[in-house]
This record gives structure tokens, sequence and C-alpha cells, in this order.
């Protein structure tokens, strides 16, 4: 623990109580990429009925970025990894298990973490996919985490992808204007000092399953020339009902994980929700009692990426020198499922 910590989180990490001291994890590097083309506001007044300021004003979404036709969800994520890999100084041999959350995928199998295996030269590693939509970054987190602390791996390269675009209706206005593509990637090892999660927490209600999904492309409704009429291979959302759950839930989550911790909001240097809606962070964070400059947002300028998001979101505080080693992070996300969750993470 390094010295700039509360006093308090040491004795008090949940990790420790669950017999878990002598093994440490840490976040050692992340990483992220996000395709070069924008599609803009203005773009999307050309696509579908709507403007730059009903997608402001109701989103905080000013453009958002478009993988190429030849770009993959698997590419974007490996694009992140290598970042990470790089400046974490770890080869591709080294990593003992890749997961990447998506909902998204190349395809349905093999998972997109085998994809972004083979392209790094992970060897050695163990891959899979892991589904919890917008969550599943901090999903991803706490497994990656679990497994070292079990001393089943040393080192776990987690990435979050999405290339929505591939899902998108494009002309429906009422999700075409959400959402982009992108990835982030972290890398946690099992090391001396830790800088890594405190705490995560994580909750889902299959109740809610309806409020946002894609009907098509599974089991229950696969693939036919109907299907495709019909249009049930977009994402489709509720977005009034989405948006009250989110703000409950994420609220919830990041009390619990705080209570975890025995900390208060004001002990947080840097509060990364996840980036679907500019009003819905700003519900939550009035609700937690923050600050407004404690919460970092960049939903105006990648609208939603959903696993990637808050990747992306750590990535950049820490590239812009928001955050030091020491200071607490709180991540806090929700998606479809619905899946929600909470991490305290000691950069
Ligand atoms: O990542 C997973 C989690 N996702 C979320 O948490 C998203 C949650 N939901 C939201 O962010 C918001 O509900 C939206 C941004 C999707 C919508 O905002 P809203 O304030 O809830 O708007 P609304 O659904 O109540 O729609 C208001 C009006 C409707 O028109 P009428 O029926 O009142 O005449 C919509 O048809 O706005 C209309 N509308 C639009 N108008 C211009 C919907 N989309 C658009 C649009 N441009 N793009």
């Amino acid at each position: 623990m390094t010295d700039s910590l509360p006093d308090n989180v040491e004795f008090i990490n949940p990790r420790a109580e669950h017999g878990f001291k002598g093994r440490t994890c840490s976040i050692v590097s992340v990483g992220s990429y996000v395709p070069e083309k924008r599609l803009t506001n203005a773009d999307l007044e050309k696509m579908v009925e709507t403007s730059d300021e009903w997608i402001t004003s109701r989103t905080g979404i000013k453009e958002r970025r478009i993988a190429s036709p030849e770009q993959f969800t698997s590419d974007l994520a490996t694009e992140a990894a290598r970042s990470a890999m790089e400046k974490a100084g770890i080869k591709g041999e080294e990593i003992d298990l890749i997961i990447v959350a998506t909902i998204t995928p190349d395809m349905p199998f093999p998972s997109t973490a085998c994809l972004v295996q083979s392209n790094i030269g992970a060897v050695n590693a163990a891959a899979f996919d892991l589904e919890a939509a917008c969550s599943g970054f901090v999903y991803a987190l706490e497994i990656a985490q679990q497994f070292i602390m079990s001393r089943t791996y040393d080192t776990v390269l987690v990435i979050g992808a999405e290339k929505l675009s591939s899902i998108i209706d494009w002309k429906d206005r009422n999700t075409c204007v959400l959402f982009g593509d992108g990835a982030g990637a972290a890398i946690l090892q099992n090391r001396e000092q830790s800088h890594g999660l405190l705490t995560a927490c994580m909750g889902a209600d299959g109740g809610k399953a309806g409020l946002l999904s894609m009907p098509g492309g599974g089991s229950r409704c696969p693939a036919t020339g109907d299907s495709v009429d019909q249009r049930l291979h977009y994402l489709r959302m509720d977005g009034k009902e989405t948006f009250k759950s989110a703000v409950t839930a994420m609220y919830k989550a990041a009390q619990k994980a705080l209570e975890r911790c025995q900390l208060d909001i004001s002990q947080i240097k840097c509060i990364i929700p996840h980036q679907a809606n500019l009003r819905i962070m700003s519900a939550v964070g009035d609700r937690l009692g923050a600050k407004e400059d404690q919460i970092f947002i960049n939903v105006d300028k990648f609208g939603n990426t959903s696993a990637a998001s808050v990747a992306i979101a750590l990535d950049q505080v820490v590239e812009e020198g928001r955050i030091q080693r020491g200071d607490l992070i709180l991540l806090v996300v929700f998606g479809a499922g619905l899946t929600w969750g909470a991490a305290v993470i000691e950069w």
C-alpha cells in the first residue's frame, strides 16, 4: 500500500478479511484504442430526424468513433491490449489468461478472446469472452483478480471491446445516436506492491432483460429472412426505464463498494461512471454527494461504448495525469441484463 492511501483502508480491505493476505494483485497498466472515424451529431442529422441540440441536451454526446468495415471487435481489442502490454513491458507469452468483455464478438464462436490471443502471440494463455454488457469490464476485473488471488494465474489481460456500430439500427433515432466503438485493456499481475481492486460489487436483474436487448441471432431466434426483415438483429432499448434503473443501480452499487472499504465519497480522487448519458452520471454523482470535478466524463467524445466505456476512460485519466499512484478511483457501471457493478481501485 502506498503512503497516500487513507490510513483506514489497509486495515479494512475486504480482501484481507477474507483470507487473501499475502497474495496481492496489481493493475500494472492500462491501454485503449478508438477508431479514427468520427461520427458527429451533424452527421447524424443527415441520417435520421434528430438534432445536435436534442442529442447534446438529452445525452451530452457530441461525437462517437466508428470502426471501419475491415475492423472488427478483435482488432480494436488487440490494439488496446498491445498498448497495455507495451506500457507494462509484458510479452504475449507471459500472459496466463485473456478475458474479453463484449456484446459484439466477431462471431458467436470462437470467442473474441481466442482471436486476440492469436493476434498478440499469447501462446500460453487460456482465453474466454465474458458477456455482462456495459458492466463487463468491472465483472472481468473482479474475475481476473480472483484468478490471481486463488494462485491459478499470475498475469491476466482484461479487455472491454465493442464494435457497437455493427448492431445499431441506423434507422432508429432512439438508439443510433447513443453508441460508439472502441476498446480498453488492463493487465493484472501478482506483484509485491498492491495497486489494484480494493473491492468490487456486482449485481444483476434478469427480470428486466427486456429493457435492453438484441433479440435475434441466438438460439431463441436464429437468423432467418423473417428475423432480418423484422430488424431483430439490432440493439433495442426502452430508454426511459433503462435510465431510471441505471441511476438507482449505479448509486446502490457505488454505495456498497464504498461501505465495504469504509470510505467516504470525498476520499475518492476520481469517479469513472459508465459513459452512457451525462444526465445519468450527474444524477448518480448528486446522490453520492460527489463534487462535479470528481466525476470523469468523456461521453461527449466517444458516446456509449458499452464494455469498453470505463476501460477507455481509465486509460485516459491515467494518460492525462489526473490520478497518481495511490489515488483512489471508483468505477461504477450499468448495462443490459440488467447488470451493474462498482469497484474501488487503489491506483
Ligand atoms: O449502456 C446501457 C445503459 N444505457 C442507458 O443507461 C441509456 C438510458 N437512457 C437514456 O439515456 C435516455 O433515456 C435516452 C437518451 C435514450 C432518451 O432520453 P429521454 O429523455 O429518456 O427521452 P425519451 O425517450 O423520453 O424521448 C423523448 C422524445 C420522444 O418524442 P415524443 O414521444 O415525446 O414525441 C422521442 O421520440 O424524444 C424523441 N427522441 C428524439 N428526438 C430527436 C428520441 N430520440 C431522439 C433523437 N432525436 N435522437
